[in-house]
């Protein structure tokens, strides 16, 4: 087996569809490949979450990358360095990068409001992991859609001409994220994940077996877990069960 890899040039281009990661893992769709679409009816996100959409225009990606078992860290780690990716990607065109930063689990936020998410699905047959890797951007809002709780990138209908700039760095750069998993050289780009939280200096509340903890930020674990340092010791908080309150 190869490094995994997407191939810029074999894209599905859609004009509308329920989900792109729904018809990402058809057998449409070929290891390396990618899809887009103008429109998504019926986005998902983690959990039992949705992605609303802010209109025609904006991304919806979905990439179909298989990589053998052993490789993969866990889908944690991946997730988040999926979301290391797509910050990184926001940073390039962004006006003022400092407004942009990663809310673990997998959040890129703009300010204090979610401007694009992450949803990874794996499936595994034979020791070999497919991964659907699922990112939504909010370019700009269609009219009527202002008041959905999300920020957007951009302000005018004329910045929709990067999309598709935008969705070539964000190949080029899951490439670049899906080396560093399969070679294991991660320890600098969770620096990076670390340096760009938006977690970082904050308080936090969660509850862990029922119990409710206090913490500060400290970083992540090897895993992609976040840890917080509370007044016994460093806990650990794993990405299925993300409620947390920031104080
Ligand atoms: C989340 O915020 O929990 C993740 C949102 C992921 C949304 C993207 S949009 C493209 C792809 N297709 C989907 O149905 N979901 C992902």
């Amino acid at each position: 087996m190869t490094i995994p890899y997407i191939e810029y040039t074999n894209s599905h281009r859609l004009q509308e569809v329920d989900s792109t990661n729904n018809y990402c893992k058809s057998t449409k769709v070929k290891n390396g490949e990618w899809v887009t679409a103008e429109q998504q009816s019926n986005g998902r996100g983690r959990g039992l979450n949705k992605w609303d959409s802010l209109g025609r225009g904006n991304i919806f990606f979905s990439a179909k990358v298989q990589i053998e078992l052993d490789k993969i860290p866990s889908l944690s780690l991946v997730s988040l360095l999926v979301g290391s990716a797509t910050l990184r990607t926001i940073h390039n065109y962004a006006e003022n990068r400092e407004e942009f930063s990663l809310k673990w689990p997998n959040d890129i936020y703009r300010m204090n409001k979610k401007i694009a998410g992450v949803l990874i699905e794996a499936s595994t047959k034979n020791e070999i992991v497919e991964l659907i890797i699922g990112i939504g951007i909010n370019l700009i809002f269609d009219s009527g859609k202002e008041n959905l709780n999300y920020a957007t990138l951009y302000e005018t209908e004329f910045d929709r001409n990067q999309k598709e700039k935008i969705l070539h760095k964000l190949v080029e750069n899951i490439n670049i994220i899906m080396q560093k998993i399969y070679s294991r050289n991660i320890t600098e780009e969770l620096t990076w994940i670390e340096y760009n939280s938006y977690l970082k200096d904050k308080m936090i509340q969660a509850r862990v077996n029922k119990i409710l903890i206090n913490g500060k930020f400290v970083g992540y674990s090897p895993d992609g877990f976040l840890l917080l340092y509370t007044e016994s010791g460093i806990v650990t908080l794993i990405d299925t069960d993300p409620d947390f309150k920031i104080n």
